[in-house]
């Protein structure tokens, strides 16, 4: 059987030259009048990866509605289908998986190809690990040059074994443990993902897995296993948070409700922030507090972010949030907040852009290694809108503007190095800049966010493709 291509819009090289130029989509972002409206976002990331991979774990059938239906979530799907799950799409739009039970994924025939997206990598190792069975992965060049040691470190221990090229980097061979053992491990790094990993590795694995996590990170993994059956102890202690898995449960498909991601609703808000006149509601936004760390610091800045309708859908608490045209003003993130946005701050840049005084954020060390180096890419990015700002190792300052910021210069644009949300941050900090904003490659968008330009369009944004002609002639003309 052959496989359809999951990436029909990539480019099989690295932004420097692009291979075929023709799948690269410049975005300009102009100057907009007031955004006014309610929409709900696209579903939650990194819920929506879990409730394939969690389904495809279960006995019987998991119905998912709500599911994001961008070019990662369905990189997953593809390579469970390839593990042997049935993972589709149905009429009304829900997904339908009919897992294998845990401890019963096959062998793919071929190499996983995971695109762009570093949880389905890492999540998926996880998975695989505890199982007896060789798979050989790769990604695209943004993905091939992400490390991979903090999920192989782990999982080496329970058992399985890895070639991989050096620095740890993909692609590489999987060999998954034919006896696993179960760990405690403390994680040297905050993330989600390397604790997620090994507690589906955990799944497959006789006896308790536990992870310690110096600072608490998102714990939707922890939730939606709960929610199917499995036995997951949570303790905090002085050492940090103690995450304890009970290996072999038998997990019950059931249906799951993806709320809408609040990563992504955070462009919306934050342009309604930003341009006079603004108000916005974002329906249907998951608020686990492991997650919103950005509505914390808006708030601080002065946004008027109202919280309504609160209520819990699936296992996790959602609300729609209001966002009102705000003067903002400069504040310091503390580290300790990280995990709790480390996907928002290009768009808490953005936002400080518009500001009085100086935004300063610390603790960013991680931004170093996600789908881009989004620390520089962040920087760069202000540099060419015009905006003052100094970088550090692991921290930025972003000096404001006290209103507008000047935007890019005309025949430039900013480099978004395959990173969906560098992309959508600068396309935000153009719609109240004093000129349009030029992104040089919106294509990535879809693996986070299908559909954003319609969908701030929608709500009043000025977002379109920069044709040639802008580009070579004039981006601000
Ligand atoms: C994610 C965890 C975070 C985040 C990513 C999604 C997840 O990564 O940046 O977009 O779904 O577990 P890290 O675990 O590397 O911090």
């Amino acid at each position: 059987m052959t496989r359809r291509n999951p990436w029909p819009n990539r480019r099989s090289e690295g932004p420097d030259p692009p291979v075929h130029a023709a799948t690269v989509q410049p975005l300009i972002a102009r100057p907009s009048g007031p955004l006014q409206g309610r929409a709900r976002p696209p579903g939650d990331k990194s819920i929506s990866h879990r409730a394939l991979m969690l389904g495809a774990s279960a006995i019987g059938e998991t119905r998912v509605t709500g599911l994001l239906e961008g070019e990662d979530v369905l990189g997953t799907a593809a390579a469970l289908r390839q593990l042997g799950a049935t993972v589709e799409r149905v009429g009304d739009g829900a997904w339908r998986v009919l897992g294998r039970g845990t401890g019963g994924l096959a062998e793919p025939d071929d190499v996983l190809d995971l695109g762009n997206s570093g949880t389905s990598a890492r999540l998926l190792l996880g998975l695989m690990a505890s199982h007896d069975m060789r798979v050989f992965m790769t990604g695209d060049a943004s993905l091939r040059r992400r490390p991979m040691g903090r999920v192989i470190e782990p999982l080496s221990r329970m058992g399985a074994a890895f070639e991989a090229r050096a620095g740890n980097r993909l692609p590489l061979l999987l060999r998954g443990a034919t006896l696993p053992v179960p760990i405690r491990y403390k994680s040297p790094v905050a993330s989600a993902q390397v604790k997620s990993a090994i507690v589906l590795a955990a799944l497959n694995t006789p006896g308790i897995t536990t992870v310690v996590e110096r600072e608490p990170t998102r714990d939707h993994s922890e939730r939606m296993l709960r929610y199917l059956g499995a036995e997951v102890r949570v303790a905090d202690s002085a050492g940090g948070r103690e995450i304890a898995i009970t290996g072999c449960p038998e997990l019950v498909g059931k249906p799951i409700a993806v709320p809408a991601d609040p990563s992504s609703a955070a462009f919306a808000l934050v342009a309604a922030l930003i341009v006079p006149g603004s108000a916005v509601t974002m329906t249907g936004v998951g608020m686990n507090v492991l997650r919103t760390g950005l509505f914390a610091t808006l708030r601080e800045m002065g946004a008027a972010l109202e919280i309504a309708n609160a209520r819990e859908e699936g296992g996790e608490p959602v609300a729609d949030i209001t966002a009102r045209h705000s003067p903002l003003k400069g504040v310091i993130v503390p580290a300790a907040r990280a995990p709790s946005m480390i996907d928002e701050y290009p768009i808490l840049a953005a936002a400080a852009a518009y500001a009085s005084g100086t935004t300063r954020m610390e603790g960013l060390a991680e931004l170093r290694v996600k789908e881009s180096d989004r620390l520089a890419a962040v920087a760069a990015g202000l540099a060419a809108a015009g905006v003052r700002h100094r970088m550090g190792e692991d921290w930025l300052e972003v000096e404001g503007a006290n209103g507008p910021p000047p935007g890019t210069e005309p025949g430039t644009a900013i480099a978004t190095h395959m990173d969906h949300r560098i992309a959508m941050s600068f396309l935000v900090l153009g719609l109240g800049a004093r000129r349009p904003v030029t992104v040089d490659d919106g294509a990535f968008i879809d693996t986070s966010f299908p559909g954003f330009g319609d969908f701030m369009r929608a709500l009043g944004a000025d977002i379109r493709n920069a044709g040639e002609i802008e580009m070579a002639g004039g981006a601000g003309a």
